[in-house]
């Protein structure tokens, strides 16, 4: 009798140790194993060593974002099998790092010779499973009406993680195309258009889920251009909450700037101004604000 109550008592301990997952509803993290996930930043300031070149990435695109922010984000805001849609998908970094974590991805690029080179890295099963490439204006209503047929096919209603990395107005300048972000007559213009690819975001994009929006700004006629303060009013006006300012250290993730650094560095002390180290990576949520004695918050 004595040696059953023993092994009774001890699988009782047993059962008091393993502890049931308990995860948000839109990311696979463990909250009762919280302290396992040192990988996964909460900061405001991000740094990485050197760009990720592997498991799919390279960089073979002037513009593309490093790979570690998409390895970020996914694992912070989304589950395995979510759609993660990005509006303006350049050389897919989003779609190869969607597939490595084992998420889907929409992208949409402007250029066709874009789409043509991205999609030779995916095999065609995958173009049609796990990452959908679409060509088009993301500002327009068939991208919009494209993107929906696609979620369709995937078997879903509405995206539930949405990544915007724009061109930074002019700084790059991308193609002639008049719908092109990079392309614009004025600010005042590519703000507008910011807005409408935006919206279409918005729109596709599942409610209380996430949006990422990665953006530098500039200099132009002698002075600072907050691209980056303006787009996030811009979400903000479409009815995106903002739920961090994140700062990412740009110095050794970009080309060629260590050639031209001592020019830079006379024209900075000579303009009056300072080189650009960094650049945003600002985190939406589509939800409604709570309300308490009458004041948001
Ligand atoms: C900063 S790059 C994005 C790079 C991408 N995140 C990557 O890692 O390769 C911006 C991209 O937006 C594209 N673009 C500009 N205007 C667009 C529009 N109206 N609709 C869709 N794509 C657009 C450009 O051709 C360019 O490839």
């Amino acid at each position: 009798m004595a040696v059953k109550k023993n092994v009774k008592i001890k699988k009782q301990a047993n059962l008091e140790v393993v502890k049931p997952i308990k995860t948000k509803p839109y990311n696979d993290i463990d909250l009762n194993n919280w302290k396992l996930y040192e990988n996964v930043k909460t900061g405001t300031w991000w740094e990485f060593d050197k760009r990720e070149k592997s498991n799919g990435h390279s960089y073979d695109y002037h513009g593309n974002y490093i790979p570690q922010i998409a390895t970020q984000l996914f694992e912070r805001y989304t589950k395995k099998g979510d759609v993660v849609l990005d509006l303006f998908f350049g050389s897919g970094t989003s779609g190869i790092e969607a597939k490595n974590m084992k998420r889907r991805c929409i992208g949409v690029e402007l250029k066709q010779e874009m789409v043509d080179y991205v999609s030779k890295k995916f095999s065609p099963k995958e173009l049609v499973v796990d990452v959908n490439i679409i060509q088009g204006d993301s500002a327009s209503s068939a991208a919009k009406e494209k993107i929906q047929n696609r979620l369709e096919i995937m078997g879903e209603k509405s995206a539930q993680f949405l990544i915007l990395h724009p061109p930074y107005d002019d700084i790059i300048k991308f193609s002639d195309k008049k719908e092109d972000l990079s392309n614009c007559a004025t600010t005042e213009e590519f703000y507008d258009l910011f807005k409408k690819v935006a919206k279409n975001g918005y729109d596709l994009l599942e409610q209380n889920r996430f949006a990422a929006l990665i953006i530098g700004d500039k200099y132009a006629n002698s002075r600072y251009i907050s691209l980056g303060f303006e787009c996030q009013r811009r979400m903000e006006e479409l009815g995106f909450v903002t739920k961090a300012v994140i700062v990412k250290n740009i110095v050794g993730n970009e080309k060629a700037k260590g050639k031209t650094a001592n020019l830079w560095r006379y024209r900075a002390l000579s303009g009056g101004f300072n080189i650009f180290e960094h650049e945003y990576i600002m985190i939406f949520q589509k939800t409604k604000l709570k309300k308490v004695k009458n004041k948001e918050i």
